[in-house]
């Protein structure tokens, strides 16, 4: 087991008699890319703000590598990198000088800062503007600002609330690249996003969470596999005749979990891409394989699943 990053014990919190987040417990470790997802006013936002020690939860405890973030909140926020859902900058500084007064409060000696920043802006492609004033900058290079800056410091743990918000499809594939690249060095990431193909991509484990309740936990492939009955993936097949026989000796492949049948198209569950199987299969017992297709769940189907 890797060490401990985020630990939160029945967190909830309080709004005028208002409840937005319910005890919620979290158990985060180190490298971990965390996929935390849920519908508008979910209170996903508002966790990340109790893991920062931005707003005091209402009951509950939290702990960012063994740290309580109301207690010692320079403990915390020396190790904690947050990208906002709006990203503040001093407009009227340009990206570089931004970098540089991050680096500043951080106590980076000046010389280890320049280095540090002309990787950064290279990085995250905005080496050629980083001479403009922020205020002249756009949406998403202000975002790819925000993933540089919080890279300054070597946090432990970044929390990034919708990363990818306003991004072009370029720039979405660097911060993904950039977020998983930042887990390989043992980073651990929150990924707040309401994009679940790119949550399914890059994150190991997601939480869904839902008026203020985790109603899901887990990794993906488990989660698929508890929320759509059966195996991880849907093999639909048609063929010449279905018969009893058949269905038999598809149900006696290992890795099949199920089979449903129709007039001539099945339906067959499984744990692994078995069509090589089921198609010799086929073959063999002299009947005619007309169609195959392959469906592997995703992300998408499980939230439907676990918020409907
Ligand atoms: N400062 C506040 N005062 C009162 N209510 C608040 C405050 N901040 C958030 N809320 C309420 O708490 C709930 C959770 O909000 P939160 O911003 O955490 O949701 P979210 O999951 O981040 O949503 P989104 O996907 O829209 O960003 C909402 O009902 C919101 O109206
Ligand atoms: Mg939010």
């Amino acid at each position: 087991m890797g060490q401990v990053v985020i630990e939160t014990s029945d967190l909830s919190k309080t709004y005028d008699g208002f409840t937005a987040v319910d005890k919620l417990n979290l158990h985060i470790e180190e490298g971990e890319i965390f996929g935390f997802l849920g519908p508008n006013g979910a209170g996903k936002t508002t966790t990340m703000l109790m893991l920062l020690g931005l707003t005091a939860p209402s009951s509950g405890t939290v702990q960012i590598c063994g740290h309580d973030p109301g207690r010692e909140p320079l403990e915390v926020k020396r190790v904690v990198g947050y990208l906002p859902e709006k990203v503040g900058f001093y407009e009227n500084l340009n990206a570089r000088q931004n970098l540089e007064y991050t680096a500043e409060l951080n106590n980076l000696p000046k010389r280890e800062a320049f280095e540090k920043i002309n990787n950064l802006l290279s990085t995250v492609g905005l080496s050629q503007v980083c001479d403009q004033e922020v205020k002249k900058l756009s949406r998403g290079m202000k975002q790819r600002l925000g993933i540089a800056d919080i890279w300054i410091k070597d946090p432990k743990l970044v929390l990034l609330d919708e990363p990818t918000s306003g991004i072009d499809p370029e720039g979405i594939e660097d911060i993904l690249t950039l977020t998983a690249n930042m887990a390989r060095k043992g980073i651990t990431v929150v990924f707040c996003s309401h994009q679940l193909h790119q949550v399914q991509r890059i994150c190991t484990r997601v939480g869904i969470l839902n008026k203020g309740h985790l109603v899901a936990e887990g990794q993906i492939d488990r989660l698929g596999r508890e929320a759509i009955a059966g195996g991880r993936y849907r093999i639909e097949i048609q063929v010449a005749q279905v018969n009893q026989k058949l269905v038999d000796a598809l149900k006696l492949v290992e890795g099949v979990v199920d089979v449903q049948g129709s007039a001539e198209t099945l339906l067959i569950s499984c744990d692994k891409d078995l069509r090589e199987q089921i198609s010799k299969l086929i073959v063999e017992s002299d009947n005619s394989l007309l169609g195959m297709k392959i469906e592997e769940y995703s992300l998408e189907a499980v939230y439907k699943e676990v918020l409907s």
